[in-house]
């Protein structure tokens, strides 16, 4: 892929840099850092060329209003902590205000404007707003693989408008993702979960005829059991979704081996260390829920790795930031670095709760490659061309 690389780009400019802030938070702090983490070689090399470091991000979807909570103000300190120099903030991703302070910065200096996404243009890929923010500086550096599905003003449109060089982290996805699954070793496994049902529901679709076989955990796997008429009980799910999740089955038929939970832990709340039970399908009451996938469940998932040289993972099995809840997604990611790191196993995931999930069984570190895109991740496996990518052309 040719794309121009930072170290092409001239010194002692203004670099407007995109990149992907768009963090788990609970309670205003960062739970999962990991993107936060991805941004800095790309700002410390245009630091290093004395370069001025304007960070365009979205965080969470205010829909073109500015909403106080998903403010980025929260990522300010953890990101100047990371990066050992200061981070200025700018209210407004365009404007007076912004171009003010980013003339203040010294050279190197660091400024995060605020949520692009309070601006209505951003989603619109409005080419005023695009303009808006170009005229704040001089180069573009799209770092944000994980968002480049999205063809917004400050993923997309601004690429057009200044001189667009791809990022160390866009660089690093592009190359990772194209040898793990431009041309991957079969049979590839998928395991797919997490709780953004209905988006996914339809990335499935496409799945099916790439991947060998695809298990499927998470709230969506419980859309797919209602489907087939098992008693989900109070357990997530999206029941509208039902004739989706049925064609998908059928669909899958002869092409794709679909894997769906054979049992469940279930309990009555959903709050940490409550009080949990493991049963079959047949027996979920109608005040419990599911809320991970059982002992069966993931010794299959154990045998399916062993049988398979690639395996791609996006989205957790279970509601894992509450224990005992993250049971089901911690031993299947240790079972899959124990293959990666033998040796045995391409293992490949991407997802921001992904990414949580297997720092929180702490073998991040062992997969072949950890992604730190979601959606971005699983349309660039249904080889789907990203904008924001596509742009950098
Ligand atoms: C992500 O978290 O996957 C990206 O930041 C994109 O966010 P979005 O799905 O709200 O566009």
């Amino acid at each position: 892929m040719t794309f121009r690389r930072i170290e092409q780009a001239p010194d002692n400019v203004t670099a407007l840099v995109r990149v992907d802030f768009n963090v788990p938070m609970q309670d205003g702090a960062i739970t999962d850092d990991t993107r936060l983490r991805a941004a800095l070689p790309t700002i410390k090399a245009l630091q290093a060329k004395g370069c001025k470091v304007a960070l365009l991000a979205h965080f969470d979807r205010p829909k073109g209003k500015v909403v106080p909570e998903m403010s980025l103000k929260p990522v300010v300190e953890p990101l100047a902590k990371l990066l050992g120099s200061p981070v200025a903030f700018a209210d407004d991703c365009v404007g007076d205000a912004a171009k003010a302070a980013i003339d203040a910065l010294p050279a190197g200096g660091v400024i995060l404007l605020e949520n692009t996404r309070f601006h209505a243009g951003e989603e619109k890929n409005d080419p005023e707003l695009a303009k808006q923010m170009a005229a704040l500086g001089q180069i573009y550096v799209n770092d944000a693989f994980s968002a480049a599905h999205r063809a917004h003003a400050s993923t997309e449109g601004i690429a057009h408008i200044l001189p667009a060089y791809a990022g160390k982290q866009m660089e690093r996805e592009l190359d990772a993702l194209d040898s793990a699954l431009g041309n991957p070793k079969r049979p590839v496994l998928g395991i797919v979960g997490g709780a953004k049902v209905s988006t996914k529901l339809d990335l499935l679709r496409n799945l099916i005829g790439k991947l060998d076989r695809l298990a499927i955990g998470g709230g969506m796997a419980n859309t797919f059991l209602f489907a087939q008429g098992v008693e989900i009980g109070g357990s997530l799910a999206e029941k509208d979704m039902a004739d989706t999740a049925r064609q998908i089955i059928a669909a899958a038929k002869g092409k794709c081996e679909l894997l769906l939970p054979l049992d469940a832990v279930v309990a009555k709340e959903v709050k940490p260390h409550a009080d949990a039970r493991m049963c079959g399908l047949d027996d979920i009451q109608a005040d419990e829920k599911i809320l991970d996938v059982g002992e069966k469940t993931i010794r299959r998932l154990r045998e399916a790795m062993k049988h398979s040289h690639t395996l791609i993972w996006n989205g957790p099995l279970g509601v894992f930031e509450m224990p005992p809840f993250d049971q089901g997604t911690v031993i299947a990611a240790q079972d899959a670095a124990e293959l990666a790191k033998a040796g045995k196993l391409i293992a490949v995931a991407g997802g921001g709760d992904t990414v949580a999930a297997l720092n929180h069984a702490g073998v991040a570190g062992d997969f072949s490659f950890v992604s730190t895109a979601g959606g971005a991740f699983l349309e660039w496996m249904e080889g789907k061309t990203l904008p924001g990518v596509a742009a950098l052309h």
